[in-house]
């Protein structure tokens, strides 16, 4: 039977996950956080008290990084439950260093592609549709206004209990996309086969509808 890849990427907390999910659900497919592999590598590198500035003692680090995703969201990184961690300030605010070093994804892309191979997925990100699977079936490029990212994702820190104002986040998202984007290896950057979905204006009910259709028009599910 044939394995389904959905790409979905965009800039940060732009509602990639939360539609991710819902889409994930509804088409019977496998969900993939592939950001939250990349906070847990950062959270590693935290917890052994390394610089995440440092890219030769970070990536030094690969061979002891054992990242394992379970299908409820849960995290475990090298012995440790990391899932409500890695969302936490001191994680998103060094993750784009560390996702900037190319041995560092050469690693996470590895295990990306062999958890594509398993079943259908819909995997999120940055670089899937340019780079982990560039031949996906489908390839969403989802975009938020920074406002209304920044409103979402404090009111998910909010519902979290993660500490945080309105005034951190914008700084933190707009700092990441910077980085993300203007990094030399697989950066954040809309594939040329990919479909724009704005969701400024949609709420979340709107959103799954509107990539349901892209995703249907495209593998006629
Ligand atoms: O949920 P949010 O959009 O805030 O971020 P995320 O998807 O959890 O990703 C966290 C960070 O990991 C991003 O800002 C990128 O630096 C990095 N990342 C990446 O470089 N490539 C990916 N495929 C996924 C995440």
């Amino acid at each position: 039977m044939k394995h389904y890849v959905v790409a979905v990427d965009g800039p940060a907390a732009a509602g990639k996950s939360t539609i991710s999910k819902r889409l994930a659900k509804i088409l019977g497919f496998t969900y993939i956080d592939t950001g939250a592999m990349y906070r847990a590598f950062t959270e590693y590198v935290l917890r052994k008290g390394v610089d995440p500035k440092d890219e030769k003692a970070c990536c030094a680090l690969i061979p002891e990084v054992e990242i394992e995703l379970f299908p409820d969201g849960k995290v475990i990184c090298s012995g440790k439950d990391v899932t409500r961690e890695i969302r936490e300030p001191h994680v998103s605010g060094n993750v784009s260093y560390i996702a900037s070093y190319k041995e560092i994804r050469l690693a996470l892309v590895e295990l990306q592609r062999k958890m594509g191979e398993k079943s259908s997925v819909i995997m999120d990100g940055r670089d899937i549709g340019t780079y982990v699977f560039p031949n996906a079936d489908v390839k969403i490029f989802q975009v938020a206004s920074v406002e209304e990212r920044a409103k979402r994702r404090y009111i998910e820190n909010q519902e979290k209990g993660i500490p945080c104002t309105y005034e951190d986040i914008v700084a933190d998202v707009e700092k990441r996309d910077r980085i993300d984007s203007s990094r030399a290896f697989a950066p954040l950057k809309p594939a040329e086969d990919s479909i724009l979905l704005d969701t400024s204006k949609l709420n979340i009910e709107e959103s799954v509808e509107a990539a349901l259709k892209i995703i249907r028009d495209k593998i006629g599910e």
